[in-house]
């Protein structure tokens, strides 16, 4: 099937590949969309086309040549953003049990430093954006009013319904989405919070701005991350490892860029505090699920990194055991009244 443009015929994008009926995986990217994705990107395709035509109508080469390579870009983008959010299923589905029971991840010292630090109260109402198997939401919940908790993955708000339930708590509730789009009316919650997340997003000042959004005049936003070296090639030789521990991982960002995301989205200057998420390799391996061959090459990346530092964290070998810590940044703002925020917050 050719696409006729202008008085060119050009061979169709790659599209006609992605989709057989049955098999919907395209052998050279990998991609492996759903017909609801297909059916996505030829809305954008048509979009594109109708552009084309509206502003004038596809005469020159040169401007159909623009049209394609928009539409070309525009497939790829929500290829892109379709199989990252398969890949945050994929592996969120399969860590569920394991992350939500991890020592460092339940830890509840971490837990209250973090419900603390949000300076939460018994009339706040507390949103969190991300929010897994539930342990930020549940150990707000003790202090708060209400506490959400939103996720995309299934099986992590199975953990948190469990979880709730275990602890005997009512005044929480949950709901499935991506955080990108939050489906909550403007200041709507008193404390918007997400915790070891932001590594995962693809677009992370698209977030925060939605949770400024879904804050409340006076309320705070806050963010707890693994915050990497300030070393640029030690912080992306642990994002390379990160990648391969966790194929869903995107990248982790310095405190400092985390603090200019906090200016980009319209808030001020965060208050800021710091701890160490500390525990033993194979724990976290135990944890994790890289691919096929990719756990061995981590071990390697993990036992160099304790002689040379190329991780930029603290690693340490005790005979055969290594241990880890990754540091965490809490950063919490204010948002301000509406009138300030505005314009950055849109
Ligand atoms: C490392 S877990 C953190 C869970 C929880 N915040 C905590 O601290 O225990 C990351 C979570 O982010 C979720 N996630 C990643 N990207 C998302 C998105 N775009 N929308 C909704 N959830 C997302 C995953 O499903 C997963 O449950």
């Amino acid at each position: 099937m050719l696409l006729t443009v202008g008085n060119k015929d050009i061979p169709p994008p790659a599209w006609h590949h992605w989709y057989k009926p049955g098999h919907h995986r395209h052998k050279r990217s990998g991609y492996y969309g759903s017909k609801q994705t297909l059916k996505e990107c030829i809305r954008r395709v048509n979009h594109v086309i109708e552009g084309i035509f509206h502003s004038g109508g596809p005469g020159e080469y040169g401007f159909s040549l623009c049209g394609i390579i928009a539409l070309e870009l525009s497939l790829m983008a929500s290829m892109t953003a379709t199989s990252h959010q398969e890949l945050i299923l994929d592996q969120f589905t399969r860590q569920a049990i394991p992350f939500s029971n991890a020592k460092t991840i339940a830890d509840e010292s971490a837990l209250r430093l973090l419900v603390e630090f949000s300076r939460a109260g018994p009339q706040d109402s507390v949103l969190d954006v991300a929010c897994g198997g539930g342990l930020v939401v549940c150990a707000f919940a003790k202090v708060v009013q209400h506490a959400t908790g939103i996720d995309v993955t299934p099986a992590m708000l199975d953990r948190s319904r469990a979880l709730a339930r275990d602890e005997g708590l009512s005044n929480v509730s949950w709901k499935q989405g991506d955080v990108e789009s939050l489906p909550y009316p403007d200041g709507a919650f008193t404390i918007v919070v997400s915790r070891f997340t932001f590594h995962h997003f693809q677009n992370p000042l698209a977030v925060l701005k939605e949770m400024v959004r879904v804050c409340a005049p006076n309320g705070h936003v806050v963010v707890a991350d693994v915050a990497v070296s300030t070393d640029a090639a030690k912080a992306a030789e642990f994002n390379r490892m990160e990648i391969l521990r966790d194929p869903s991982h995107v990248r982790a960002m310095q405190a400092s860029e985390l603090r200019e995301l906090f200016r980009s989205a319209g808030l001020p200057e965060p208050r800021a505090t710091a701890y160490e998420l500390r525990d033993e390799l194979e724990n976290l391996l135990r944890r994790s699920f890289p691919n096929p061959g990719d756990e061995q090459k981590i071990r390697e990346i993990f036992a160099a990194s304790a002689l040379d530092d190329r991780l930029g964290i603290p690693v340490r070998r005790q005979e055969s055991r290594i241990h880890y810590a990754y540091p965490v940044a809490v950063l919490a703002a204010l948002k301000p009244p509406s009138e300030l925020s505005g314009a950055a917050a849109k």
